[in-house]
């Protein structure tokens, strides 16, 4: 009897277009390119500041003085937009420092769109590396209370837009805050500026070298009553659904690694560009291990930002960005 033949038709070869490299790459579904990459940047008062945390090894905390370089380098790379962090001058209970005209972010804002003005700059709004004790919220009889903050929070994002940012992106998880941005905004006539919102932001246990560079660890409890349970995927679509209707333009995932079914299904759902972020911890993970030999961190990368883009990510927010950008060229 003719194998080849009764083969042929019981099966279906799947293998035909893994053959070689040329038919591999036209079955291609999935393709990572640098300008869905958005690079986080650390910025401290001072000047000729250059300094790394061993948790975030390759992410320099930076000085004003220094980030046009770092913009041109990151555009030359490809890689068109940052996500800018700042550490404060003082902290207090309010989080006064997030708002001022001259902080330290503000003034990143300006130097970045003054000398590299196609780098599309977009800031973290939130409170906890301004406040005192560390949340990301004002704290009223050891509660954080959410009316309290929205303006703080609104007053925050309007110093950054004045400052020239391109979009602001609030990360604090208070309920109603990206309505109170927007229409602070709105009514400040910064209409044109978009939201990215940090809609479903997990209580993390890969938060840690971040709050190690951003000195923002809470001083006393935890994220738990504002930050959502790692357990949850129904509430995550609800608080896109709500961010969506209060005015979000992006919606944000985070972190990526352990929450790809959240972008998935919100990518089902929703039709507003997605971001994920690749936290800190993710990034901490691949370069101790590889650090040790114990995985190849060029294909582990590309294999999880690849996964993080197939779940269904527009944007992924990595520190990697500019490793990656160069592997892929
Ligand atoms: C909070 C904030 C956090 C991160 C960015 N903004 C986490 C937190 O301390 O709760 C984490 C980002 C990372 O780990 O890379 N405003």
């Amino acid at each position: 009897m003719d194998h080849h033949k009764e083969a042929t038709q019981r099966f279906v070869r799947l293998r035909r277009l893994r053959r070689s490299r040329s038919l591999r790459q036209l079955a291609v579904e999935t393709r990572l390119s640098p300008d869905r990459f958005i690079q986080p940047l650390f910025v401290t008062p001072g000047t000729g500041i250059r300094k790394e945390i061993p948790s975030l090894p390759g992410q320099p905390i930076l000085s004003v003085d220094q980030l046009q370089k770092e913009g041109e380098d990151l555009l030359s790379l490809g890689v068109r937009a940052i996500l800018l962090f700042g550490h404060p001058t003082t902290k207090d209970e309010w989080g006064s420092g997030a708002h001022d005209p001259d902080g330290t972010v503000q003034q990143a804002i300006r130097v970045l769109k003054r000398e590299t003005p196609d780098l599309t700059v977009i800031s973290d709004v939130c409170l906890c590396q301004y406040t005192n004790h560390g949340h990301c919220g004002i704290v009223v009889d050891r509660e954080i209370d959410d009316d309290r903050t929205l303006p703080i929070l609104a007053r925050t994002a309007i110093s950054h837009a004045e400052a020239g940012a391109d979009i602001v992106a609030p990360s604090d998880m208070m309920d109603g805050r990206v309505a109170a941005i927007r229409g602070a905004l709105d009514q400040a006539g910064h209409v044109q500026l978009p939201i990215a919102s940090y809609s479903a932001k997990y209580a993390s246990a890969f938060y840690s070298p971040f709050r190690d560079a951003a000195e923002s660890a809470p001083q006393f409890g935890n994220r738990l009553s504002y930050q959502m349970d790692p357990a949850n995927v129904r509430e995550a679509l609800r608080e896109i659904a709500t961010d969506i209707d209060e005015g979000a333009d992006i919606v944000i995932v985070k972190p990526a690694l352990a929450y790809l079914d959240v972008i998935s299904h919100a990518r089902a759902r929703f039709d507003v560009p997605i971001a994920a972020y690749a936290v800190s911890g993710e990034y901490a993970m691949i370069k101790a291990a590889s650090a040790r030999g114990w995985i190849n961190e060029r294909q582990a990368t590309l294999e999880i930002l690849t996964g993080i883009v197939r779940a269904g990510a527009n944007l992924v927010i990595t520190y990697h960005a500019k490793e990656a950008a160069r592997w892929i060229a």
